[in-house]
């Protein structure tokens, strides 16, 4: 079969799944609860499963209106974020088009723009993973589509919607921001959105909300655009399962804030144990994870440590991130856990 070479090219989107301690993907540690997932369960029995699931999912856009105070004629939903991401690329790139991104960033931007053989321009953020928004502005003035990450995975660094709104007046594509953590942030560039039709927010319930095995996103624009980036996306890709599970968790707002609150309180706790270790250095982090570098072991050597222990972080090709490995926050036990096992693997490899 002749795969395209760019496809070929890629490497497999594979990360370790199984530990008994997971602190690998930025996923909320909280599982819905069982009285929750029983209502959804509920609502999933009494619909008919032979129907194709609703086109528009009006009902579903009406709570993430009445959630995000946005019209609801401006919400594209999607079978999580990616899908919308990729449906971005398909609907406005075309070829020899360009699609910028920071480098440390979030990778499926590149992934999909490089499966349809389009050039990405990445952009370095700077030596303390700040955004250069100079940089962008300058090198990315003529890119089609502009992605990025507020906060920033894996850096955990954000734009104030002061930046985003100077980038956006100065670059002639589309600007992206990917909020997939705005949770834990509580920063949004939303209310620009109306301001211009080059700008659209991204977000997800794969994060705060706890549904990253369901795959639900949702994208919020001006109302005229979303019926053509619709075009783009295959007809009924978001199921039954999403929609109904969306629907009923955003009628349990407060349960989501809580566990973002007890996450942000113990990244927190967990960001100043990291400041006082020998040998680490935490990135201070707006999302559910935080980045560190590691001046002693190499990031190679500690993630193998922490594989060995049980524990699953995050450690990364690229050149920029050789000596950094990602922990995301889970719930107090394991924090406690993490921190404990770092301090031991420390003292240990101080011998
Ligand atoms: C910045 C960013 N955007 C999007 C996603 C993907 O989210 P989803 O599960 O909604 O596809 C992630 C997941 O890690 C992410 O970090």
């Amino acid at each position: 079969m002749s795969v395209k070479a760019s496809v070929r090219a890629l490497l497999e989107y594979n990360v370790p799944q199984e530990a008994p301690i997971k602190l690998n993907q930025n996923e909320s540690p909280f599982d819905p609860p069982a009285e929750l997932k029983a209502e959804i369960l509920a609502a999933l029995k009494a619909q008919a499963w032979n129907r194709y699931p609703s086109g528009d999912q009006e009902p579903l856009r009406r709570k993430i209106a009445e959630y995000t105070d946005f019209p609801s004629e401006g919400i594209l939903t999607g079978c999580g974020s990616n899908e919308l991401i990729q449906t971005l690329i398909q609907a406005l790139c075309a070829a020899g088009d360009r699609v910028a991104v920071v480098n440390p960033g979030f990778s499926v931007y590149s992934r999909v723009a490089t499966v349809l053989e389009l050039d990405v321009n990445e952009i370095p953020l700077k030596k303390d993973f700040s955004f250069d928004v100079n940089r962008i502005a300058a090198a990315a003035a003529d890119d089609k589509l502009v992605f990025l990450a507020s906060p920033n995975n894996p850096t955990g660094t954000s734009l104030s919607p002061a930046e985003v709104e100077w980038l956006a007046s100065r670059l002639k594509g589309t600007l992206v921001i990917d909020e997939a953590y705005y949770e834990f942030s509580q920063q949004s560039a939303q209310s620009l959105v109306s301001r211009s039709d080059r700008l659209l927010i991204l977000r997800t319930f794969s994060k705060a909300w706890g549904l990253a095995g369901l795959r639900l996103g949702y994208l919020l624009g001006r109302p005229e655009i979303i019926p053509e980036l619709r075009k783009a996306k295959l007809p009924f890709s978001l199921g039954l399962f999403p929609q109904l599970a969306g629907d009923i968790l955003l009628n349990k707002v407060q349960w989501v804030q809580e566990a973002a609150q007890t996450i942000v309180a113990e990244r927190e706790r967990v960001f100043q144990a990291l400041t006082s270790l020998p040998g680490i250095a935490p990135i201070p982090s707006d999302a559910n994870f935080i980045l560190f570098r590691t001046e002693n072991l190499t990031a190679q050597q500690l993630f193998q440590r922490f594989r060995e222990e049980g524990i699953l972080l995050r450690c990364f090709d690229s050149p920029r991130l050789v000596d950094c490995l990602r922990v995301t926050v889970g719930r107090p036990e394991e924090n406690e856990v993490f921190i404990k096992t770092l301090t031991s693997i420390l003292r240990e490899s101080g011998r």
